[in-house]
């Protein structure tokens, strides 16, 4: 492997060009919005120079690891190179169909096609493809370059090779993976978002404040951040998208999502992303405070 291509630029798709740049793969960056691009390149510098800051990394392999980089506006002059994609678009299986139609015809046969989605089926977007044994989840946490694990996740149709070849590469960047069966939600999901609508529930219902019940689970249960604050990082859009997508696929109402987070969504309160969710956010304000509703 030596050209990894990264499709999509936004908080994802940055921290997996991060990672594998900076352990000496070629990426290519790909979004259609070259502004976002130049925003991404930004972050990358912004993420490299934390890890200068505290000596894990010299600036020389700052300097480096950005060298490596190539940004494009196009998949057809990106993806010919490519010897994995990692696709790392918006959560729509109609947009991600779409993209994987479009790679499947322009990279080289023996290319792994592999989707960051944490949620939509990898069987489903493989079947759009003519090397579904090629096509595989390789799940990353944000912030990627900080969170060790990678799921990786075998479609139906996966083949054994494709499996290890991502495990290795996963262990070459430094990451721990864990190969999982394609299900919905697959594992990370499948109990981080029930408990995350279990603590909205417990603030819809009256049984606590949103900093009670963060408090609760960082103190008592040693989170690096309560369930509400988690929420309002993920997104709470893509929350309740997670949550559908297990209720329907599941067929189990008790992945129903709660109706407050229904609310909150449709209202745009969608978390850090939109300035508020459960908390407020003021840029270059690190300090936690509730939002306005829930005080
Ligand atoms: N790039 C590089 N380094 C970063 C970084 C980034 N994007 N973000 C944070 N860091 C580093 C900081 O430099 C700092 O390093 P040191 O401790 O070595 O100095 C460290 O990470 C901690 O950062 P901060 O001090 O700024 O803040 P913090 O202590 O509050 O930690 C956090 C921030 C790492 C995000 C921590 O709060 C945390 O682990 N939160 C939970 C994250 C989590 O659960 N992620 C999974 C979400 S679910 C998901 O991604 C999948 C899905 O499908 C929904």
């Amino acid at each position: 492997m030596k050209n990894i291509t990264v499709i999509g630029s936004g908080t994802m798709g940055n921290g997996i060009a991060h990672v594998f740049a900076q352990y000496g793969y070629e990426v290519s960056l790909v979004d259609i919005s070259a502004e976002a691009l130049q925003k991404a390149l930004q972050t990358i510098d912004k993420n490299l120079s934390r890890q200068v800051a505290k000596g894990s990394l010299s600036e020389a392999d700052q300097a480096a690891t950005l060298a490596r980089i190539t940004t494009y506006t196009n998949i057809e002059e990106a993806a010919p190179k490519a010897d994995l994609i990692v696709e790392a678009a918006t959560e729509n299986i109609e947009l991600k169909k779409k993209i994987f139609v479009q790679l499947d015809s322009l990279a080289p046969a023996h290319t792994i096609l592999a989707t960051n989605t944490s949620s939509i089926s990898i069987t489903q977007i493989a079947a759009v493809t003519k090397r579904p044994d090629k096509v595989i989840g390789m799940h990353f946490m944000n912030p990627v370059p900080v969170m060790k694990l990678v799921e990786v996740i075998n479609g139906y149709a996966t083949s054994a090779e494709t499996t290890e070849t991502i495990l290795a590469l996963s262990k070459n960047i430094s990451k721990v993976p864990t190969a999982v069966n394609d299900y919905p939600g697959f594992v990370a999901n499948r109990i981080l978002l029930p408990m995350i609508n279990e603590a909205i529930y417990a603030l819809y219902e009256g049984v606590g404040g949103v900093s009670e019940i963060d408090t609760v689970m960082k103190l008592g249960m040693a989170h690096p951040m309560g369930p509400l604050q988690l929420a309002d990082f993920i997104g709470l859009d893509v929350c309740l998208y997670i949550l559908r997508v297990m209720h329907e696929g599941l067929g189990n109402p008790k992945y129903a999502p709660c109706p407050l987070l229904v609310n909150m969504v449709e209202a745009g309160h969608k978390g850090v992303k939109s300035g508020i969710g459960f908390y407020e956010y003021q840029a270059g304000n690190k300090e936690l405070v509730v939002a306005p509703r829930f005080r």
